[in-house]
């Protein structure tokens, strides 16, 4: 299993928002290439993958591989998945998930619930321009990834993080964008480090 935690700093904790301008919308364009680049290959989809993006630091939205379904590599449809789960967020009751769709779930927590939600599934790397190289590191194991959007992760993210993750792992010298940043984790993964491409 690999994990995506996306922290979304300016994204939207309701459905009151345009599909018509997704920039506008706390950049889910941004968010939404991260649930794409995480979870769909090109005709196909990355079952053992979950991703979750988190909403403001209010709630947090789940997107399961191996039972999602209607997910499609354009922005606009994955946003109305996010709609569809902001819509039935008064369903959500502390650490209780709605699942509005199949494969895709709302809880009422932040970064910190999500951190802790995920605290025994494997190894939490926090995906940083300042870490150490991943051609460095054997890829672990069912690694939990997490990255931020378009901002950096502030002082108060930055001191929880540092609680939870095991390491920080930096892809490259240059700053990607943080559905590029996944893209070369997975390939980080799928290479075995960078080193086995048979197919
Ligand atoms: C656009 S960056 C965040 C803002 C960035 N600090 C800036 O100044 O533009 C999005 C996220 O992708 C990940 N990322 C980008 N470049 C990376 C790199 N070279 N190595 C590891 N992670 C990276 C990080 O999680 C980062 O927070």
């Amino acid at each position: 299993m690999r994990q995506f935690i996306v922290v979304g700093h300016d994204a939207p904790t309701t459905a009151e928002f345009s599909l018509d301008d997704l920039p506008g919308a706390g950049r889910l364009d941004l968010l939404t290439r991260c649930v794409t680049s995480s979870l769909l290959l090109s005709h196909g989809i990355r079952e053992d993958v979950r991703t979750h993006l988190v909403l403001s630091d209010a709630f947090t939205v789940s997107f399961d591989g191996s039972a999602v379904q209607r997910l499609n590599p354009d922005e606009r449809s994955t946003a109305a998945l996010v709609r569809n789960a902001l819509d039935q967020r008064e369903e959500a009751v502390g650490r209780m998930a709605v699942e509005p769709s199949p494969g895709v779930s709302l809880t009422r927590v932040g970064l910190d619930g999500t951190l802790d939600a995920v605290a025994d599934d494997g190894p939490v790397c926090l995906l940083h321009e300042d870490g150490t190289s991943a051609a460095e590191l054997d890829p672990p194991a069912d690694p939990v990834f997490v990255l931020s959007d378009h901002r950096d992760f502030g002082e108060a993210e930055l001191s929880v993080l540092d609680e939870h993750a095991d390491r920080r792992v930096t892809l490259g010298p240059e700053r990607l964008h943080a559905d590029q940043a996944i893209t070369v984790a997975h390939n980080w993964l799928d290479t075995e480090g960078f080193s086995d491409y048979s197919q």
